[in-house]
């Protein structure tokens, strides 16, 4: 709820470098009364979002949907035609929403290229904002918003890297952060698909394939590393596409990726596109000393390292902690969204599971692992050794 006042300061100065929450804007972390609804808007009507929408209309019940924006005017109505409900307003330019509504939070589904140029001034209007992940495509881009999010004090930036708000993904985590199992020796996954792309997809857009999907799982493993960045990473990806014009304009299609904590902890990956319809799984396995986690499954294997476990029967050493996601991509969506507008009624108090530096981490070892593979200046896939520092993020904390 920022005043007018304030927004059209914001749209005349955010160019500058000034900001609404420099200014004071009122919306930041006010109190909420318990039968008000929270006001969102959107930007980006495009693919994602109609999951996003669906989900907001039928579990969010304290939510109204008052304005969407996208700068294709016929998405714009589609925006307003799903949501009818809530009789949003449209927009083609965000600025305008922004001055015009008076906006609780702020949802972006734009593509991963267009986040930064969205979410940074969202945040430096003081509004609340949810942003897609991966954060964005470039390491410049991605320091953007971790600036821009740390500085905007009592402004939620929550990223849709749902597995964060999965309740199964939140139990193993329990698990493997409890310690019962020990110490992280390894983690393993993959994301395999079916899908034959009959074009490649654009790197300028996505990042590459390993930014645009990996960065879940990235998410996930920073995640058991308790959000500490990795310090090495090599790559090898190719394509199954001709693309002569390069890896820098075209995305990869398949990638085998390694990353190293400073423990020593490993997480090999493998992003596969192409298989047979059988391998199509989303794979992630936490490898501790007494035992492993399968997080896509919700199962915990305890090791039959020791005689006492070594002759039970193997169903035995098998625990079922959660309900089986089955590698469901969508779990925690529901429950993201939940929890950003229920963070939005508390004033933006509320721990934020997938915050800046968690999403920054999972997007910047996308990054690290599409350096690792492709050499920019040959054009090339060519697999080396890069490191954290390499990536030359200006936003890392001592
Ligand atoms: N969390 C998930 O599981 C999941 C799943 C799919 C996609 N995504 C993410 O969702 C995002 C959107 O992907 P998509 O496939 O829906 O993209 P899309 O291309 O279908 O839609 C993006 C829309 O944003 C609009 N847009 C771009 N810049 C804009 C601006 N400045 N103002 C207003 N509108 C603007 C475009 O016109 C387009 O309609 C991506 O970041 C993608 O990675 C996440």
């Amino acid at each position: 709820m920022t005043s007018n006042l304030s927004r059209r300061a914001f749209l005349k100065t955010s160019a500058l470098g000034a900001s609404a929450v420099a200014l004071g804007a009122p919306g930041v972390a006010r109190g909420f009364p318990a039968n008000e609804k929270v006001k969102l808007g959107w930007i980006g009507i495009g693919g994602r979002w109609g999951n996003l929408a669906e989900l907001m209309i039928k579990h969010v019940p304290d939510a109204v949907n008052v304005a969407v924006c996208d700068l294709i005017p016929d998405r714009v109505e589609r925006g307003k035609k799903v949501f009818e409900r809530d009789k949003p307003n449209g927009y083609t330019d965000l600025r305008v929403m922004i001055e015009k509504e008076k906006l609780d939070g702020i949802l972006v589904v734009t593509e991963p290229c267009n986040h930064s140029v969205v979410v940074v001034p969202v945040l430096e209007a003081g509004i609340h904002c949810f942003a897609e992940k991966p954060m964005d495509t470039t390491v410049e881009k991605v320091d953007a918003i971790t600036k821009a999010a740390r500085k905007a004090k009592g402004v939620i930036y929550q990223i849709g890297t749902q597995r964060r708000y999965s309740p199964p993904h939140l139990a193993g985590m329990e698990l493997i952060h409890g310690g019962t199992l020990g110490k992280v020796m390894l983690m393993q996954g993959h994301w395999h698909w079916a899908h034959r792309p009959q074009v490649p997809r654009m790197v300028a857009r996505d990042g590459g394939m390993l930014v645009e999907q990996a960065c879940h799982h990235t998410d996930v493993m920073s995640w058991v590393m308790r959000d500490k960045p990795p310090i090495t990473c090599v790559a090898i990806a190719r394509t199954e596409i001709p693309t002569p014009e390069g890896p820098n304009v075209h995305n990869e299609q398949q990638s085998a990726t390694i990353w190293q904590w400073p423990g020593g902890e490993i997480f090999s990956y493998t992003h596969l596109l192409w298989l047979a319809r059988h391998f199509q799984t989303e794979q992630l396995h936490v490898h501790c000393q007494k035992g492993g986690v399968d997080l896509a499954h919700g199962v915990m294997h305890r090791a039959d390292h020791d005689a006492k476990t070594a002759a039970a029967p193997q169903e035995e050493l098998k625990d079922q902690f959660a309900d089986d996601p089955r590698g469901d991509w969508g779990m925690g969506t529901k429950e993201e969204l939940q929890a950003f507008v229920a963070n939005i009624k508390a004033g933006g108090k509320q721990p934020i599971n997938a915050n800046v530096e968690s999403g920054r981490i999972a997007t910047l070892m996308c990054l690290m692992g599409r350096m690792a593979a492709v050499n920019a200046a040959k054009n090339a896939y060519e697999p080396r050794v890069v490191h954290w520092k390499d990536l030359g993020s200006t936003t890392d904390l001592a």
